[in-house]
Protein backbone atom coordinates (compact mmCIF):
# COMPACT_ATOMS: atom_id res chain seq x y z
CA UNK A 1 0.00 0.00 0.00
CA UNK A 2 1.34 3.08 -0.42
CA UNK A 3 2.50 5.85 2.40
CA UNK A 4 -0.38 7.95 2.69
CA UNK A 5 -3.39 6.08 2.41
CA UNK A 6 -5.59 6.23 -0.92
CA UNK A 7 -9.17 8.22 -0.37
CA UNK A 8 -11.94 6.06 -0.96
CA UNK A 9 -15.32 7.09 -1.69
CA UNK A 10 -17.94 4.75 0.05
CA UNK A 11 -21.33 5.51 -1.36
CA UNK A 12 -23.66 3.97 0.60
CA UNK A 13 -23.84 2.75 4.97
CA UNK A 14 -21.73 -0.52 5.26
CA UNK A 15 -21.68 -2.92 7.40
CA UNK A 16 -19.38 -2.23 11.08
CA UNK A 17 -16.97 -4.83 10.15
CA UNK A 18 -16.86 -3.41 6.63
CA UNK A 19 -16.11 0.10 8.17
CA UNK A 20 -14.03 -0.77 10.20
CA UNK A 21 -11.25 -2.31 7.70
CA UNK A 22 -11.50 0.04 5.38
CA UNK A 23 -11.21 2.61 7.66
CA UNK A 24 -7.88 0.97 8.92
CA UNK A 25 -6.34 1.24 5.20
CA UNK A 26 -8.04 4.06 3.25
CA UNK A 27 -8.59 8.19 3.95
CA UNK A 28 -12.42 7.26 3.91
CA UNK A 29 -15.15 9.78 3.22
CA UNK A 30 -18.68 7.53 4.24
CA UNK A 31 -22.26 7.89 3.12
CA UNK A 32 -23.45 7.55 6.96
CA UNK A 33 -26.51 8.72 6.31
CA UNK A 34 -27.37 6.47 3.68
CA UNK A 35 -28.81 8.86 1.32
CA UNK A 36 -29.09 8.33 -2.15
CA UNK A 37 -26.88 11.18 -4.18
CA UNK A 38 -27.85 12.25 -7.46
CA UNK A 39 -24.76 12.21 -10.02
CA UNK A 40 -23.90 15.93 -9.42
CA UNK A 41 -23.57 14.92 -5.64
CA UNK A 42 -21.79 11.80 -6.32
CA UNK A 43 -19.66 13.41 -8.99
CA UNK A 44 -18.63 16.41 -6.16
CA UNK A 45 -17.84 13.95 -3.35
CA UNK A 46 -15.40 12.35 -5.80
CA UNK A 47 -13.07 14.80 -5.85
CA UNK A 48 -9.91 14.07 -4.91
CA UNK A 49 -10.65 10.35 -4.41
CA UNK A 50 -8.51 7.42 -6.02
CA UNK A 51 -11.21 4.89 -5.30
CA UNK A 52 -14.84 4.46 -5.59
CA UNK A 53 -17.00 1.83 -3.59
CA UNK A 54 -20.21 1.86 -5.14
CA UNK A 55 -23.22 -0.26 -4.97
CA UNK A 56 -25.83 -1.45 -7.60
CA UNK A 57 -28.11 1.40 -7.09
CA UNK A 58 -25.57 4.28 -8.43
CA UNK A 59 -25.74 4.58 -12.14
CA UNK A 60 -22.51 4.70 -13.73
CA UNK A 61 -23.30 5.15 -17.34
CA UNK A 62 -21.10 6.55 -20.11
CA UNK A 63 -21.90 10.31 -18.71
CA UNK A 64 -21.35 9.71 -15.52
CA UNK A 65 -18.04 7.87 -16.10
CA UNK A 66 -16.72 11.03 -18.52
CA UNK A 67 -17.50 12.91 -15.97
CA UNK A 68 -15.52 11.51 -12.61
CA UNK A 69 -12.38 13.31 -10.93
CA UNK A 70 -9.19 12.07 -13.53
CA UNK A 71 -7.72 11.14 -10.02
CA UNK A 72 -10.87 8.29 -9.85
CA UNK A 73 -8.27 4.92 -11.22
CA UNK A 74 -10.76 2.14 -9.74
CA UNK A 75 -14.31 1.62 -9.12
CA UNK A 76 -14.98 -1.50 -6.75
CA UNK A 77 -18.60 -2.77 -6.86
CA UNK A 78 -20.30 -3.95 -3.60
CA UNK A 79 -22.59 -6.48 -5.71
CA UNK A 80 -21.90 -9.17 -8.01
CA UNK A 81 -23.63 -7.99 -10.67
CA UNK A 82 -22.43 -4.90 -13.33
CA UNK A 83 -25.23 -3.64 -15.45
CA UNK A 84 -25.02 -0.59 -13.90
CA UNK A 85 -21.58 0.19 -14.56
CA UNK A 86 -20.31 0.97 -18.85
CA UNK A 87 -17.80 -0.87 -18.73
CA UNK A 88 -16.16 0.47 -22.17
CA UNK A 89 -16.35 3.94 -20.71
CA UNK A 90 -14.43 2.96 -17.83
CA UNK A 91 -11.74 0.92 -19.79
CA UNK A 92 -11.45 4.09 -22.28
CA UNK A 93 -10.89 6.37 -19.06
CA UNK A 94 -8.40 3.83 -17.94
CA UNK A 95 -10.24 3.14 -14.73
CA UNK A 96 -10.33 -0.25 -13.27
CA UNK A 97 -13.40 -1.53 -12.60
CA UNK A 98 -13.90 -4.97 -10.13
CA UNK A 99 -17.32 -7.06 -8.55
CA UNK A 100 -17.57 -9.43 -5.93
CA UNK A 101 -18.75 -12.98 -7.53
CA UNK A 102 -18.55 -16.50 -5.65
CA UNK A 103 -19.40 -14.93 -2.22
CA UNK A 104 -23.22 -14.18 -2.71
CA UNK A 105 -23.66 -17.55 -4.35
CA UNK A 106 -25.16 -18.99 -1.75
CA UNK A 107 -27.20 -16.37 0.21
CA UNK A 108 -28.74 -16.01 -3.40
CA UNK A 109 -29.51 -19.50 -4.20
CA UNK A 110 -31.18 -19.87 -0.84
CA UNK A 111 -33.92 -16.96 -1.66
CA UNK A 112 -34.26 -18.56 -5.03
CA UNK A 113 -35.34 -22.12 -3.50
CA UNK A 114 -37.35 -19.83 -0.48
CA UNK A 115 -39.44 -18.31 -3.69
CA UNK A 116 -39.91 -21.31 -5.13
CA UNK A 117 -41.27 -22.89 -1.96
CA UNK A 118 -43.00 -19.73 -1.00
CA UNK A 119 -45.08 -19.49 -4.54
CA UNK A 120 -45.52 -23.43 -4.99
CA UNK A 121 -47.14 -23.35 -1.39
CA UNK A 122 -49.05 -19.98 -1.44
CA UNK A 123 -47.12 -18.59 1.72
CA UNK A 124 -47.97 -15.11 0.91
CA UNK A 125 -51.96 -16.15 1.55
CA UNK A 126 -51.12 -18.15 4.33
CA UNK A 127 -49.18 -15.90 6.09
CA UNK A 128 -51.23 -13.19 5.22
CA UNK A 129 -54.88 -15.18 6.68
CA UNK A 130 -52.72 -15.83 10.06
CA UNK A 131 -51.45 -12.72 10.32
CA UNK A 132 -55.13 -10.87 10.02
CA UNK A 133 -56.17 -13.50 12.25
CA UNK A 134 -58.65 -14.26 9.19
CA UNK A 135 -57.74 -18.34 9.15
CA UNK A 136 -60.90 -20.15 10.32
CA UNK A 137 -59.27 -24.04 10.95
CA UNK A 138 -58.16 -26.94 9.07
CA UNK A 139 -59.66 -27.85 5.97
CA UNK A 140 -58.93 -30.47 3.13
CA UNK A 141 -59.42 -28.26 0.63
CA UNK A 142 -57.94 -25.32 2.04
CA UNK A 143 -54.89 -23.47 0.25
CA UNK A 144 -53.91 -26.23 -1.72
CA UNK A 145 -50.55 -25.45 -3.58
CA UNK A 146 -48.47 -27.13 -6.10
CA UNK A 147 -46.20 -29.70 -5.07
CA UNK A 148 -42.40 -29.28 -5.50
CA UNK A 149 -40.77 -32.89 -5.48
CA UNK A 150 -40.42 -34.51 -8.25
CA UNK A 151 -40.98 -31.66 -10.53
CA UNK A 152 -38.55 -30.10 -13.19
CA UNK A 153 -36.80 -27.12 -12.26
CA UNK A 154 -35.59 -24.85 -15.35
CA UNK A 155 -32.56 -22.78 -14.89
CA UNK A 156 -31.86 -20.31 -17.27
CA UNK A 157 -28.16 -18.53 -16.88
CA UNK A 158 -26.30 -22.08 -15.17
CA UNK A 159 -23.42 -19.90 -13.94
CA UNK A 160 -22.36 -19.93 -10.41
CA UNK A 161 -25.95 -19.01 -8.41
CA UNK A 162 -27.66 -21.33 -10.97
CA UNK A 163 -25.66 -24.38 -10.39
CA UNK A 164 -25.85 -23.56 -6.51
CA UNK A 165 -29.54 -23.61 -7.05
CA UNK A 166 -29.86 -26.91 -8.40
CA UNK A 167 -27.68 -28.61 -5.88
CA UNK A 168 -30.58 -27.40 -3.56
CA UNK A 169 -33.35 -28.06 -5.69
CA UNK A 170 -31.78 -31.78 -6.13
CA UNK A 171 -32.48 -32.04 -2.37
CA UNK A 172 -36.36 -31.93 -3.23
CA UNK A 173 -35.62 -34.73 -6.32
CA UNK A 174 -36.27 -32.23 -8.81
CA UNK A 175 -34.91 -32.42 -12.48
CA UNK A 176 -32.59 -29.91 -13.21
CA UNK A 177 -33.35 -28.68 -17.51
CA UNK A 178 -30.96 -25.76 -18.02
CA UNK A 179 -29.86 -23.35 -20.92
CA UNK A 180 -26.57 -21.36 -20.90
CA UNK A 181 -24.66 -19.99 -23.93
CA UNK A 182 -22.33 -22.69 -23.83
CA UNK A 183 -22.66 -26.20 -22.28
CA UNK A 184 -21.26 -27.30 -18.93
CA UNK A 185 -18.63 -30.77 -18.68
CA UNK A 186 -20.44 -33.14 -17.81
CA UNK A 187 -19.08 -33.59 -14.45
CA UNK A 188 -20.83 -30.28 -13.61
CA UNK A 189 -23.73 -31.04 -15.23
CA UNK A 190 -24.20 -33.77 -12.61
CA UNK A 191 -27.50 -35.02 -14.85
CA UNK A 192 -29.27 -31.89 -15.34
CA UNK A 193 -30.88 -31.57 -18.94
CA UNK A 194 -28.80 -29.22 -21.53
CA UNK A 195 -31.19 -26.87 -23.80
CA UNK A 196 -29.48 -24.64 -26.08
CA UNK A 197 -32.04 -21.67 -25.90
CA UNK A 198 -34.55 -20.38 -23.60
CA UNK A 199 -37.31 -21.07 -26.27
CA UNK A 200 -35.92 -24.94 -25.81
CA UNK A 201 -35.71 -25.02 -22.00
CA UNK A 202 -39.37 -23.51 -21.55
CA UNK A 203 -41.49 -26.50 -22.21
CA UNK A 204 -39.43 -28.45 -19.68
CA UNK A 205 -40.57 -25.86 -17.13
CA UNK A 206 -42.44 -26.69 -14.10
CA UNK A 207 -40.88 -23.87 -12.76
CA UNK A 208 -38.51 -21.37 -13.84
CA UNK A 209 -35.56 -19.84 -11.71
CA UNK A 210 -33.67 -17.08 -13.46
CA UNK A 211 -29.95 -16.69 -12.90
CA UNK A 212 -28.73 -14.82 -16.17
CA UNK A 213 -26.98 -11.35 -15.95
CA UNK A 214 -28.61 -8.22 -16.98
CA UNK A 215 -27.83 -7.57 -20.61
CA UNK A 216 -29.14 -5.94 -23.91
CA UNK A 217 -30.22 -9.11 -24.99
CA UNK A 218 -31.91 -10.29 -21.91
CA UNK A 219 -33.96 -6.89 -21.09
CA UNK A 220 -37.78 -8.20 -21.14
CA UNK A 221 -36.60 -11.88 -22.85
CA UNK A 222 -39.07 -13.10 -20.72
CA UNK A 223 -41.77 -11.60 -22.20
CA UNK A 224 -45.41 -13.21 -23.64
CA UNK A 225 -43.95 -15.37 -26.43
CA UNK A 226 -41.82 -17.10 -24.38
CA UNK A 227 -44.22 -17.39 -21.46
CA UNK A 228 -46.52 -19.10 -23.49
CA UNK A 229 -43.99 -22.18 -24.47
CA UNK A 230 -44.17 -22.46 -20.39
CA UNK A 231 -46.48 -25.77 -19.15
CA UNK A 232 -49.71 -24.29 -18.37
CA UNK A 233 -49.78 -23.56 -13.93
CA UNK A 234 -46.01 -23.33 -14.02
CA UNK A 235 -44.42 -21.21 -11.70
CA UNK A 236 -41.76 -18.15 -12.09
CA UNK A 237 -38.77 -17.40 -10.17
CA UNK A 238 -36.37 -14.26 -10.07
CA UNK A 239 -33.39 -13.65 -8.08
CA UNK A 240 -31.10 -12.14 -10.67
CA UNK A 241 -32.23 -8.66 -12.33
CA UNK A 242 -36.30 -7.33 -12.76
CA UNK A 243 -35.41 -5.91 -16.17
CA UNK A 244 -35.03 -9.48 -17.63
CA UNK A 245 -38.77 -10.20 -17.24
CA UNK A 246 -41.73 -8.16 -19.15
CA UNK A 247 -43.84 -7.20 -16.25
CA UNK A 248 -47.30 -6.13 -18.04
CA UNK A 249 -46.56 -9.90 -19.40
CA UNK A 250 -45.98 -12.12 -16.33
CA UNK A 251 -48.74 -9.71 -14.88
CA UNK A 252 -51.27 -10.87 -17.26
CA UNK A 253 -50.49 -14.41 -17.38
CA UNK A 254 -50.36 -14.81 -13.60
CA UNK A 255 -53.94 -13.13 -13.83
CA UNK A 256 -55.31 -15.42 -16.40
CA UNK A 257 -53.50 -18.21 -14.38
CA UNK A 258 -51.30 -19.44 -17.66
CA UNK A 259 -48.43 -19.34 -14.61
CA UNK A 260 -49.53 -19.94 -11.19
CA UNK A 261 -47.27 -18.48 -9.30
CA UNK A 262 -44.57 -16.15 -8.94
CA UNK A 263 -41.61 -15.82 -6.60
CA UNK A 264 -39.66 -12.47 -7.15
CA UNK A 265 -36.68 -10.83 -5.47
CA UNK A 266 -35.93 -8.31 -7.96
CA UNK A 267 -37.87 -5.52 -10.40
CA UNK A 268 -37.83 -3.14 -13.20
CA UNK A 269 -37.20 -0.01 -11.43
CA UNK A 270 -36.77 -1.06 -7.87
CA UNK A 271 -38.12 0.09 -5.66
CA UNK A 272 -41.12 1.25 -7.32
CA UNK A 273 -42.22 -1.73 -9.09
CA UNK A 274 -45.14 -2.62 -10.86
CA UNK A 275 -48.12 -2.02 -8.57
CA UNK A 276 -50.40 -4.70 -10.28
CA UNK A 277 -47.84 -7.41 -8.07
CA UNK A 278 -49.07 -6.55 -5.03
CA UNK A 279 -52.78 -6.60 -5.46
CA UNK A 280 -52.47 -10.48 -7.17
CA UNK A 281 -52.58 -13.06 -3.95
CA UNK A 282 -50.37 -15.51 -5.84
CA UNK A 283 -47.34 -13.86 -6.02
CA UNK A 284 -44.22 -13.74 -3.06
CA UNK A 285 -42.47 -10.29 -3.24
CA UNK A 286 -39.30 -9.96 -1.40
CA UNK A 287 -37.43 -6.80 -1.57
CA UNK A 288 -33.99 -7.44 -3.13
CA UNK A 289 -32.61 -9.02 0.04
CA UNK A 290 -30.63 -12.26 -2.02
CA UNK A 291 -27.55 -11.71 -0.48
CA UNK A 292 -28.66 -9.90 2.79
CA UNK A 293 -27.34 -12.06 5.80
CA UNK A 294 -24.46 -10.95 7.91
CA UNK A 295 -21.85 -13.43 6.00
CA UNK A 296 -22.47 -12.21 3.04
CA UNK A 297 -22.58 -9.05 3.12
CA UNK A 298 -19.70 -8.58 5.39
CA UNK A 299 -18.03 -11.32 2.83
CA UNK A 300 -19.40 -8.99 -0.64
CA UNK A 301 -17.30 -5.69 1.32
CA UNK A 302 -14.08 -7.82 2.45
CA UNK A 303 -14.13 -8.38 -1.21
CA UNK A 304 -14.37 -4.94 -2.31
CA UNK A 305 -11.53 -4.43 -0.35
CA UNK A 306 -8.85 -7.04 -1.27
CA UNK A 307 -9.49 -5.77 -4.65
CA UNK A 308 -8.80 -2.14 -3.79
CA UNK A 309 -5.84 -3.46 -1.62
CA UNK A 310 -4.50 -5.32 -5.04
CA UNK A 311 -4.77 -2.61 -7.01
CA UNK A 312 -2.84 0.10 -4.70
CA UNK A 313 -0.08 -2.68 -4.38
CA UNK A 314 0.07 -2.74 -7.82
CA UNK A 315 -1.09 -5.86 -8.93
CA UNK A 316 -4.41 -7.15 -10.33
CA UNK A 317 -7.20 -6.72 -8.38
CA UNK A 318 -8.78 -10.92 -8.67
CA UNK A 319 -12.43 -9.71 -9.77
CA UNK A 320 -11.26 -7.13 -12.19
CA UNK A 321 -14.02 -6.58 -14.96
CA UNK A 322 -11.68 -4.41 -17.04
C1 LIG B 1 -25.68 -8.18 -6.60
O1 LIG B 1 -24.64 -8.40 -5.96
O2 LIG B 1 -25.68 -8.07 -7.82
C2 LIG B 1 -26.92 -8.03 -5.79
O3 LIG B 1 -28.05 -8.20 -6.58
C3 LIG B 1 -26.93 -6.66 -5.15
O4 LIG B 1 -26.89 -5.67 -6.10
Amino acid sequence: MPNTPPSLLVTRAMPRDVISRLTRSYEARLNDDDTLWSREELLERAAGCAAILCTSTEKMDADTIAALPDEVKIIATYSVGFEHIDLTAAKDKGIVVTNTPDVLTNATADVAMLLILAAARRAYEGERLVREDKWTGWKPNFLVGTEVTGKRLGIFGMGRIGEAVARRARGFDMTIHYSKRQRLPASQEQGAIYHETLEALLPHCDFLSIHCPATPETHHVLDRDHLALMPDGAIVVNTARGTIVDDAALIDALKSGKIAAAGLDVFENEPKINPAYRDLPNTFLLPHVGSATVETRNAMGFKCLDNLDAFFRGDSPPDRLV
